[in-house]
């Protein structure tokens, strides 16, 4: 028997958890999270979240620092709602419990990259973590919320379920909810809604190197683009220019805010180097400086730079950065002696389910927010800290446009059940995750920082092969979260890889050998 709701939320990130508190006064919700509630990119999310809160500051700088960054590629209207929106957003998450660090009651401001001034609110470093806890405590035990942990979404339902031709043109394709594998039970549920928010974050899995946790392997993306949704600007992918260059530290972000207190790049020699490529030096924006990072890496053989924060006040390091002096202590590196050894990594993903300004998808019924969404906010490359502010406004706008689609519904349609007859237990799992390091090795090489035609053609033949061998295996074999993940993965990589063949030029991040400048006529959006 199917499970019915009036909304299904695919994650349980800060976009997912907001709305699903916001829908929740409008009927029942079902929250789907592949891991722990807790297990999300916004749980590791350090630096903080950017509004205008001081006195001092204007709405207009922050649009226009969003706007320099997002390097012509903005919605300026987007921009301006999310950007007034966010004093809201923070009294909002102070409501639902959250602690931001504070001077006498007056927050704690940071700066970070491409911000004109100060204005990262900030629970120390862990912010993330600080805002997933106070969304989890707050819908605990809701009346109307139903939590299902270890729950992965496999396929979203559309009219394609019902036997009905679907394609990308379509104008009148609906979501009724989706196919949902019980990880522990090996069963796949049919839950049925009337609204579905994707919430599934980021891509970060499909590199090498990444930031991400291991959740972030685009499920709601690749789940989107297979039932036919409008995904776009998937070739911007930001690489954050400060990880943790110690193998076992698993790119470990040492966040953006420890240059904004100061910190100094330099080369294994000591050279400092920002100043060449940029006025802003260490403060430009996180392409700039990824860029110039992988460049003095090319110039000087190493392979890593340097990040000192030794000539910062030593309280002022613990005070602000537990988490990352206690990180880097762990693995042998006194940050308030030594300098930090840091290479770029794949951070986030500014592409994704192309929506409107109120979260509403190419697929009536389906909604989508946060990192997997594709909302105009971030252009050509996303301002630090502005993607958990995106999350949290663009999960209320979502919300309210759900809660609205939800009253002039009918009756949702029977659903088949999900058919998995022909298909027997995977035998030689391990292919998997070959496959999976094959490709992440593919991206890192060939669709990393700087890009070409050559590299992108290379990147295209391999993954193409990947996709084959896993459909292969998909066909044949009984659902598994490895599969499911690899084929996901492999979506997006296709995806990130056929839009930057798309796009003739270098903008924000999107930068390739054979057309180094902006150039006018690709002023536009990649759609797929
Ligand atoms: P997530 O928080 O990633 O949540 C996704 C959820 O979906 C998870 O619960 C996951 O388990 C679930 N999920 C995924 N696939 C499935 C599936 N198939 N079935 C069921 N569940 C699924 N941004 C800022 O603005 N400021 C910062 O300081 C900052 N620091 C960051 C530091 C790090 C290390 C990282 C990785 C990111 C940082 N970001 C920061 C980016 C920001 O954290 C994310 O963009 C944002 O938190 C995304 O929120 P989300 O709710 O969209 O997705
Ligand atoms: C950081 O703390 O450097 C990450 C901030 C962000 O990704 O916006």
């Amino acid at each position: 028997m199917p499970e019915n709701f009036d909304f299904l939320v695919l994650g349980s990130g800060g976009a997912g958890l907001s709305y699903a508190l916001r829908v929740a006064k409008y009927g029942s919700v079902a929250i789907v999270t592949k891991k722990d509630s807790a297990e999300s990119n916004t749980n590791y999310a350090q630096g903080g979240l950017a509004s205008v809160v001081d006195k001092e500051d204007r709405f207009e700088d922050h649009i226009e620092d969003t706007l320099i960054a997002g390097a012509g590629l903005c919605r300026p209207e987007v921009v301006e709602m999310v950007v007034r929106s966010g004093p809201d957003v923070i009294r909002e998450l102070l409501d639902w419990g959250a602690r931001f660090s504070n001077v006498d009651g007056t927050l704690d401001l940071g700066r970070e990259g491409g911000h004109s001034r100060k204005r990262i609110v900030h629970a120390a470093d862990r912010t993330g973590k600080e805002i997933e806890r106070a969304l989890l405590s707050a819908l605990d035990k809701h009346p109307n919320i139903t939590v299902m942990e270890h729950h992965f979404a496999l396929e979203l339902i559309t009219e394609h379920h019902l036997g009905q031709k679907v394609t990308r043109h379509s104008t009148d394709t609906h979501c009724y909810g989706a196919y949902i594998f019980d990880i522990r039970s090996g069963k796949v549920e049919t839950i049925r809604a009337r609204a579905t928010l994707i919430a599934t974050g980021g891509v970060g899995q499909v590199y090498q190197h990444t930031t991400n946790p291991t959740i972030a392997t685009g499920d709601g993306i690749a789940m989107a683009y297979r039932a036919k949704a409008h995904i776009a600007n998937m070739e911007f992918m930001q690489f954050h220019p400060t990880s943790l260059n110690i193998p076992e530290a698993n790119s470990f972000l040492i966040s953006e805010a420890v240059r904004g207190k100061g910190g100094i790049l330099r080369t294994r020699d000591g050279r400092t180097f920002m100043g060449d490529y940029d006025e802003r030096a260490e403060l430009a924006p996180r392409d700039i400086v990824a860029r110039a990072i992988d460049e003095e890496l090319k110039k000087t053989g190493e392979d890593s730079v340097y990040l000192d924060v030794t000539h910062i006040d030593r309280d002022v390091i613990l005070e602000h950065f537990p988490t990352i002096t206690e990180t880097c202590r762990k693995f042998g590196v006194d940050v308030t002696k030594e300098w930090i050894p840091v290479v770029p990594a794949a951070h986030y993903l500014c592409g994704g389910v192309l929506t409107d300004i109120d979260g509403r998808t190419s697929i009536s019924g389906l909604f989508c927010a946060g990192e997997a969404s594709c909302t105009g906010l971030h252009g050509a490359n996303r301002l630090a800290s502005n993607s958990l502010l995106e999350a949290i406004v663009f999960s209320k706008r979502a919300a309210m446009a759900s809660a609205e689609y939800i009253q002039g519904q009918s009756e949702l349609p029977a659903i088949p059940d999900w058919d998995d007859s022909g298909t027997v237990n995977a035998e030689e799992a391990i292919l998997l995750s070959h496959n999976q390091q094959e490709l992440q090795k593919v991206m890192w090489d060939y669709v990393g920082i700087v890009r070409s035609n050559l590299r992108l053609e290379r990147a295209f033949r391999r993954s193409h092969l990947l996709y084959e061998e896993t459909e292969d295996y998909y066909q044949r074999t009984r659902v598994s979260v490895p599969l499911c993940e690899l084929r996901n993965i492999i979506a997006n990589a296709y995806l990130i890889i056929q839009c930057a063949m798309k796009r003739k030029e270098s903008r924000g991040l999107h930068y390739t050998t054979d057309y180094p400048k902006p150039v006018t006529s690709e002023k536009h959006d990649t759609i797929i």
